[in-house]
């Protein structure tokens, strides 16, 4: 069958998963051929000449892991502690936006294979879903805040997150501008008119900004919209859940946001879509872990496609990490139960990655398991 003949949004499969998907790099095939082809570069792609998207998952493969033979594993677990809150596994999903796109039930069926999988989910302000639809899937959801213009839009955001569960808030800050995707842009993508933001719908919007002819629509228009100090500080006074910022690369950046009161942070190049050449998320992690000392809650994303990974992100500093793109190929080869079969197989990976590292605990995962870092 064509591409283009396909439907949208129906998954590949519904009840029953083929015998060959035993890897990410599985549903990324099959997602590939299934969704329609602008879909997919959406998707897929990154910003500009996507150094930074390759690199994401180059860098982790060009670090080796030992083997280790002697450990004791007869109270082995992969649960951990993030701040307050206890996981599964040192495992989440990154906030992805625009669900509907990929399937009919969008977040909600994201949800569903998480909550089955035991994975908190990271819910973004741009979903097609209600944060509260989302949440009534899934008791273990994180709200993720894009920032709006008016103050009012973000205070009601925030409650009703805070109203419906949410276990942490995510105020993402690297993309106050979208980077130039050069690939989404040549496909002629745009998300279709009928699926809206819900969490938007019916919320305060700012009137249009009024930009002179002399003005840059960049730097006047976008750049005077993102938060600047004063309203992370003003953020940070309206919730009492813990606050992490998303999309910190820098390690000044890293210690400013933890003096301003945030509990924690994820490090991230937005999965390569925001600022090309910057390096990759695994190569940002031993700085920003530096800077912000030992025990502060650090997450990571970015390429992060098997249980290895998450163990060098764990030991280089990370406390767990999110998975972005690999939800969504998961979503549209086999909707919730292929949401709940990559989380599974990935857990699956991690385990039997801590077996043959010497690891029975995430908090026995320290540099040592690199090989030439100790
Ligand atoms: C994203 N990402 C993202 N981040 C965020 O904070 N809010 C959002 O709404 C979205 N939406 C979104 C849509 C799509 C299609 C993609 C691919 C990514 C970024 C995401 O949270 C995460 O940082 C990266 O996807 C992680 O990289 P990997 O796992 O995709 O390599
Ligand atoms: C993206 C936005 C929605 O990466 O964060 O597409």
């Amino acid at each position: 069958m064509l591409r283009s003949e396909k439907t949208m949004q129906e998954p590949l499969f519904t009840h029953t998963l083929p015998h060959d998907l035993v890897s990410l790099s599985d549903y990324e095939r099959y997602a590939a051929s299934h969704l329609p082809a602008a879909v997919w570069e959406y998707i897929s792609s990154g910003v500009a000449d996507e150094h930074t998207l390759r690199n994401n998952s180059d860098a982790f493969a060009r670090l080796s892991l030992y083997n280790r033979l002697l450990a004791d594993f007869s109270q082995a677990q992969t649960r951990t502690q993030l701040g307050g809150l206890s996981l599964n596994s040192p495992l989440l999903l990154a906030p992805v936006a625009h669900q509907q796109l990929i399937h009919p039930q969008g977040e909600r069926a994201t949800a569903q294979g998480a909550a089955a999988a035991g994975v908190p989910m990271i819910c973004s302000t741009l979903s097609h879903t209600r944060f509260a639809d989302i949440a009534a899937e899934h008791d273990q959801c994180w709200f993720q805040l894009y920032w709006q213009p008016l103050h009012e839009t973000n205070r009601l955001l925030l409650q009703r997150a805070e109203e419906h569960g949410s276990k942490a808030i995510v105020v993402t800050l690297d993309a106050p501008v979208q980077g130039l995707r050069n690939r989404i842009q040549r496909s002629g993508f745009a998300v279709p008119s009928h699926l809206r933001e819900a969490n938007l719908r019916d919320l305060p919007v700012a009137g249009p900004k009024p930009l002179t002819s002399q003005d840059s629509v960049i730097f006047q228009g976008y750049m005077a919209d993102r938060p600047g100090a004063e309203d992370l500080i003003w953020l940070r006074a309206q919730t009492r859940l813990p606050l992490y910022a998303k999309g910190v690369s820098h390690p000044d950046d890293a210690r400013i946001l933890k003096d301003l009161g945030f509990d924690g942070l994820i490090v991230s190049n937005h999965g390569g879509r925001t600022l090309d050449t910057l390096p990759a998320s695994i190569d940002l992690l031993p700085d920003i872990r530096s800077a912000v000392g030992p025990n502060f809650p650090l997450l990571l994303d970015g390429g992060v496609r098997r249980g290895s990974d998450i163990i060098k992100a764990l030991a280089l500093g990370a406390n767990a990490v999110c998975i972005g793109r690999p939800q969504l190929w998961a979503l549209a080869v086999g909707g919730a139960l292929g949401v709940a079969h990559m989380l599974k197989l990935l857990q699956q990976e991690l385990e039997m990655n801590m077996a043959l590292c010497g690891c029975p605990t995430p908090d026995d995962i320290g540099p040592g398991v690199i090989a030439g870092r100790v």
